[in-house]
């Protein structure tokens, strides 16, 4: 188990909460400086939807990192917490209005657009205001990530980015609009990619689009490869800071940027997934009616929804009983079948009360919980101010 946890200090708060490491976040982050500083080039913007939570996002831009965000929300809770304008990315493939002129009004670093209408209507928005806004298209590589289907965004039959198909109008369209500046391209193929093979055949196809632009003449700044590289749930000791030196060699050996071109990056869940745990207590244990061991658990999936919609696997530890482990069924307090954490976890014998962690939960998991059955939103508390 990683660390020590304060178990005393865990037992004067009320469960469920998330807890966050802000030393391995740190580390993390150092990991991150210290491979993208090996190239002038490379900037790393974190994807602030995988946890919006406005410590970490302190510390995130305390490092030095930009943000990618994808909602008015998430541009406001960056300025809030010191990010500069100018190392803010808007993406998003439905923006509203009211949220482009936020973006507007900050002065952020450009728009990742989705669609002509999207580009008429930010024209038209930067028009109003007499401005001009710097704009990327995001474009649909169609390229497999080759993870769960819900979270691959890159293929022609997702919803996102504009097909290279209908590229030539979108460019003379652009070029017909006065209050828009064509910057860079943007790419996301999806989300929790561990085999580097996945970057590698991305970065290949990226190369023939960069190629095709530089064909038409057309002059690009910016490549933003998005984000994806994903982390070790079953394992989170072995690896609790991704290998980011695989990552960005892999695109360092694949991708053949121009000398001027900047290379972005849109990080998530790499950053705050290993940090974050989430801390629940047994409230009972009982069998059901096939005579397996159940334990419910104060958490649910208003808490952590990703084993529900996804069927993610999170790592479950108990912090306070040892001994022989036998296979639980751990489940929430919400009144749906699938809040369940997970169907068969190996723990020792679980008591009521007994303190337990569902790691990896710090990216996409606080920041996707609700308040269905009205319940509450968990709290956090973070290691260095126990
Ligand atoms: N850029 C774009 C355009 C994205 O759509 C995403 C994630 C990212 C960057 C960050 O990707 P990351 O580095 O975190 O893989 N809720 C799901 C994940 C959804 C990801 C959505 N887009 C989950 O819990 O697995």
């Amino acid at each position: 188990m990683k660390g020590s946890f304060p178990i005393e200090k865990f037992n004067t708060v009320r469960t469920p909460f998330y807890y966050y490491d802000t030393e391995l976040l740190r580390k993390t982050l150092d990991t991150i400086k210290a491979e993208t500083g090996k190239n002038d080039n490379y900037h790393v913007h974190y994807a602030v939807k995988a946890n919006a939570n406005r410590k970490l996002l302190r510390i995130i831009s305390a490092a030095g990192f930009g943000a990618d965000c994808v909602s008015g929300g998430e541009i406001k809770a960056c300025l809030d917490a010191g990010f500069p304008a100018e190392k803010i990315v808007f993406a998003g493939v439905g923006k509203s209005d009211w949220e482009i002129n936020v973006g507007l009004d900050a002065g952020i670093a450009y728009f990742n657009v989705e669609s002509i209408p999207e580009l008429e209507v930010i024209n038209q928005l930067a028009g109003e205001k007499d401005k001009i806004a710097r704009v990327s298209f995001r474009i649909n590589p169609d390229v497999g990530a080759h993870t769960h289907a819900n979270i691959t965004t890159g293929l022609a039959e997702n919803k996102f980015g504009i097909a290279m198909a209908d590229m030539e109008k979108v460019i003379e369209i652009a070029a017909s609009l006065k209050h828009v500046e064509f910057v860079g391209l943007h790419f996301h193929i999806g989300s929790q990619i561990r085999q580097m093979e996945v970057f590698e055949n991305f970065c290949l196809k990226v190369n023939t689009i960069k190629q095709w632009f530089a064909d038409q003449g057309i002059e690009i700044q910016y490549l933003n490869l998005g984000g994806g590289l994903g982390v070790d749930y079953d394992h989170p000791d072995a690896e609790p800071i991704p290998d980011f030196a695989s990552y960005f060699d892999t695109i360092h050996r694949t991708l053949r940027p121009d000398p001027h071109q900047q290379i972005l990056f849109e990080l998530g869940r790499s950053l705050v997934a290993q940090c974050g745990e989430l801390i629940t207590r047994v409230l009972y244990t009982k069998k059901n009616a096939l005579g397996r061991d159940v334990a419910l658990v104060d958490a649910g999936m208003t808490d952590l929804i990703r084993p529900a919609l996804y069927q993610a696997h999170h790592t479950i530890e108990c912090l306070t009983s040892q001994g022989t482990e036998c296979s639980y069924m751990i489940g929430g307090p919400v009144c749906e079948s699938s809040d369940i954490f997970d169907q068969a976890a190996m723990l020792p014998q679980l008591k009521r009360g007994d303190l337990l962690t569902i790691r990896t939960a710090g990216a996409y998991g606080s920041a996707m919980a609700s308040r269905y059955n009205l319940r509450d939103l968990p709290r956090s508390i973070y290691s260095d101010e126990l």
